[in-house]
Order: C-alpha cells, then sequence, then structure tokens
C-alpha cells in the first residue's frame, strides 16, 4: 500500500526521483503509523534531512502517510524544518501544494479529501518492470480493535471496476505481465452491483495479463463466488495471504475479528478443496492484551494444523485512539512474556518454511522473471506461482516471460533453480 503510495506521490510531482537526498529539490518521507516502530521510523527520518535543510533552505521537506494523518500540524510545530505535511488520501492536492509553498513560503498541513479525486493520481511506472500494483480500495470498514487504518485512511471506498480495467489494461501494455490488486481488505471490494469475483473474472479477460495477485483478503469476506473466480480464471495466482491473527477463539473477539478460529480453518478447507494446490501465508500478532499462555498456545496449535507457507508476525503495539490501547492499559501483556512468544512462533514459522521450500526440490515451478537478481547478476529472479521467489542462471532476454524452472536448492527465503530448456 504504502510503496503504492510512494508511486504515485512520484507521479503527482511529475519530476525525475533521485536516490541522493542531496540533489533532490523536494524531499518526502512517506510513512506508516500501523505499528509504533514504524512510527518511530518516521521520526528518525525526518531527522535526517534536518542539516540538508539548513545547508540549502530553498529545498521543500515534507511529511506524508498515515503518520502525517495521525499527528497533523503537531508535526510542524515540533520539527522546524518541516514545510508540509499531506495525509495518504489528500495525494492528489500534491502538485497545489508544492506550488502554494513555492509562492508564499507558507507551511503547509493538507489532511483533508475529496472522495471524487481519491483515485485520481495512478503510480509512477518504472520502465521494463513486469510486475505493478492497482488500488482497488481505499480506508477500511472493519474496526479490529488494534488497528489505526480507520482512523488514519478513513471508511472503505471502492474504485470504479471501468477505471480498475483501465490502469490495468495501461500497464499491460506498458510490458506488465502481473498485477496485484491492492486494498485493505481488498475481497470486500464492491462495487456497482459487482462483487469481487466479478471483478477477477473481468481481470482474467484482459489480453496478455498472464497473473492475477490481490492482497490483502479479509478472511469473512471469502465468499463461494470468490473461490469459484479464483478456480475459474487461469490467471489467478495460487497463493493467498489471509491474516488469522490469532488461534484463540478469546483473542480473536477481543480483537473484532469476526470469525472463529475453527470458521478459519474451515475457510481454508474450502480454498483448498477448490484449489488443492494453493499455499497460504498469514499474520500474526502475539501479545495482544489479555493473552494467556493457553490463547497463545492455541496460536502455536492453529500454526501446527495449518502449517503457513510463510507468516509475518508482531508483538502488539498500542496505537493511539484504537480500543485496544485502552485494553492494554489494564491487561497489558509483560513485553518480555510477548517477545518469548514471538521468537517461539518465529522460530517455528522458520523450521516450516524450511521444510516446505526443500519439499520443492526436483519440482519443475512457473516462473515469470522479474529482472537480474539483486546479489549476483549472472541470476535472473522472479516468483513461482505460490509466491516464492526463485533464482537460477539465465540471460537478460527471459526478463517478463514465464518459464519453467526446476528447484534445485531450498534456501530460507528464496528458492534456487534451473531452467528447463
Ligand atoms: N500491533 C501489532 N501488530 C499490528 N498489526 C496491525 N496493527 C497492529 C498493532 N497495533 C499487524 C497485523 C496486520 C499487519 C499489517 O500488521 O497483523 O495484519
Amino acid at each position: 500500500m504504502n510503496e503504492y503510495d510512494s508511486d504515485r506521490i512520484k507521479n503527482a510531482l511529475d519530476a525525475e526521483p533521485t536516490d541522493d537526498p542531496k540533489k533532490a529539490d523536494i524531499i518526502i518521507i512517506n510513512t506508516c503509523a500501523i505499528r509504533e516502530k514504524a512510527d518511530q521510523k518516521a521520526f528518525s527520518s525526518l531527522g535526517k534531512y534536518k542539516h540538508i535543510k539548513a545547508n540549502d533552505p530553498s529545498k521543500i521537506v515534507g511529511i506524508s502517510g498515515c503518520v502525517a494523518q495521525l499527528y497533523g500540524d503537531k508535526l510542524l510545530k515540533k520539527i522546524p524544518h518541516l514545510d508540509f505535511v499531506l495525509g495518504p488520501r489528500a495525494i492528489p492536492k500534491l502538485p497545489d501544494i508544492i506550488a502554494k509553498i513555492e509562492q508564499d513560503k507558507k507551511r503547509t498541513v493538507e489532511t483533508s479529501y475529496d472522495i471524487e479525486e481519491l483515485f485520481e493520481v495512478e503510480p509512477y511506472h518504472q520502465k521494463g518492470k513486469v510486475t505493478a500494483f492497482v488500488s482497488v480500495q481505499q480506508g477500511c470498514n472493519k474496526r479490529c480493535t488494534y488497528c489505526i487504518v480507520p482512523n488514519v485512511r478513513g471508511d472503505e471506498v471502492n474504485r470504479p471496476l471501468p477505471d480498475i480495467l483501465r490502469e490495468t489494461t495501461n500497464l499491460v501494455n506498458k510490458g506488465v505481465r502481473e498485477i496485484t490488486f491492492i486494498g485493505q481488505t481488498v475481497n470486500s471490494w464492491k462495487e456497482n452491483g459487482n462483487k469481487f469475483g466479478d471483478l477477477i473474472r473481468e481481470a482474467g479477460d484482459i489480453e496478455d495479463l498472464e497473473r492475477i495477485r490481490f492482497t490483502t483478503s479479509y478472511p469473512r469476506d471469502i465468499t463461494k463466488k470468490m473461490i469459484d473466480a479464483m478456480k475459474d480464471v487461469p490467471q489467478v495466482c495460487h497463493h493467498l495471504h489471509l491474516p488469522v491473527q490469532s488461534g484463540s477463539n478469546e483473542m480473536l473477539r477481543g480483537m473484532k475479528r469476526t470469525y472463529t478460529r475453527e470458521w478459519y480453518i474451515d475457510t481454508i478447507a474450502r480454498l483448498k478443496d477448490a484449489i488443492p494446490d494453493i499455499t497460504i501465508s498469514t499474520d500474526i500478532i502475539v501479545g495482544f492484551p489479555g493473552e494467556t499462555d493457553k490463547d497463545f498456545e492455541e496460536t502455536m496449535s492453529l500454526m501446527r494444523e495449518i502449517e503457513f507457507e510463510s507468516s509475518y508476525s508482531f508483538k502488539f503495539s498500542p496505537r493511539p485512539g484504537t480500543p485496544a490501547a485502552e485494553l492494554a492499559l489494564e491487561e497489558a501483556v509483560d513485553p518480555e512474556v510477548a517477545s518469548a512468544r514471538l521468537t517461539e512462533l518465529q522460530a517455528f514459522q522458520k523450521e516450516i518454511t524450511a521444510t516446505k521450500n526443500e519439499g520443492r526440490i526436483g519440482q519443475i515451478e512457473k516462473v515469470l522473471v522479474e529482472g537480474e537478481s539483486r546479489n549476483d547478476p549472472e541470476f535472473l529472479s522472479g516468483r513461482t506461482d505460490h509466491n516464492r521467489i526463485l533464482n537460477f542462471r539465465g540471460t537478460k532476454d527471459l526478463v517478463g516471460k514465464i518459464v519453467d524452472v526446476k528447484v534445485t536448492e531450498g534456501l530460507l527465503n528464496s528458492l534456487r533453480g534451473e531452467l528447463v530448456v
């Protein structure tokens, strides 16, 4: 989501991006507020640009994203070298803000938005890139008690189907072969009588679009219609990111996730029934207020039962204005206990992922070649249908093509293989 917004910011500015902040006329720090750590990162990044601005006051320094929305004008007061604060929904207003600052030298806060123009600025697309994101939804209507997103990104707004298809087709015409539809609860997308399953089917009709992914799915919004579309549309990749957050019904209730452990397990069974080779990844929060050893053990038993392909796991972090932050005042889990739980869970996931990666040795995987491997230019890098990174020796003319690769090695975060010719 943030990567997409950063690319929209690049496009809104209509300027040449640079990796060297000293050369930049405008420096914007796009931020995330989901957990405290991300929030703190925003402040330390801002600190780095203090001297650059002091040496050349004509440079414009701004903060955008969810931290900008969360703290608003407090940021201007706290950070003297900051010129503007821009909320995540206000990106279309960026050109006007810059023009005003250049003209009047006045510091600005823009955290309001206009629904009509929410999706107006499409992202910058790097030439030659064969994968791209397309936003189908902004904001969120769920009210998970730990989550700050609805406070900073607002209620769910779904993008009209023709706009989504137009942006996708334009990208495909530029050489993109894989699209990832993005939204906070992407599969709750509905618009003008269409549901998420319809969106997938329509996207499946776009010529030369080879792969369709989407993230992040909300468990309760997985419908038969969605599963049928995933099964019927051949471009849909057989991997789903489906955050469960906890294996304990008590915790799921406290988080207001609106499903039970049993319901989640049954949903995975329904998905596997329709698409036997589907792989599932997830997000987990440990140390939610009130989480007992028994609750955590239920999360571990769920991990053992489902054997997720991979998982992102976090220690609960109280976020300003959320109900769970209030709850944490009374029922906080000892931070050391939470850390120990996280370590245990991550060690277990590592084992599962390693076993699964090793289990793929000898198999032939279809890989969309994205480019040269970052670590070794003699290797190409791409992703399997199941979203695993697979590196193999090959020449650059294969970029953008889907090729068969035989897996020879299963590493922790990636696979290695040989091109099948
Ligand atoms: N504390 C810890 N983790 C959180 N997440 C969201 N809010 C919090 C929080 N307050 C995690 C969830 C979500 C992922 C994007 O971040 O697991 O799925």
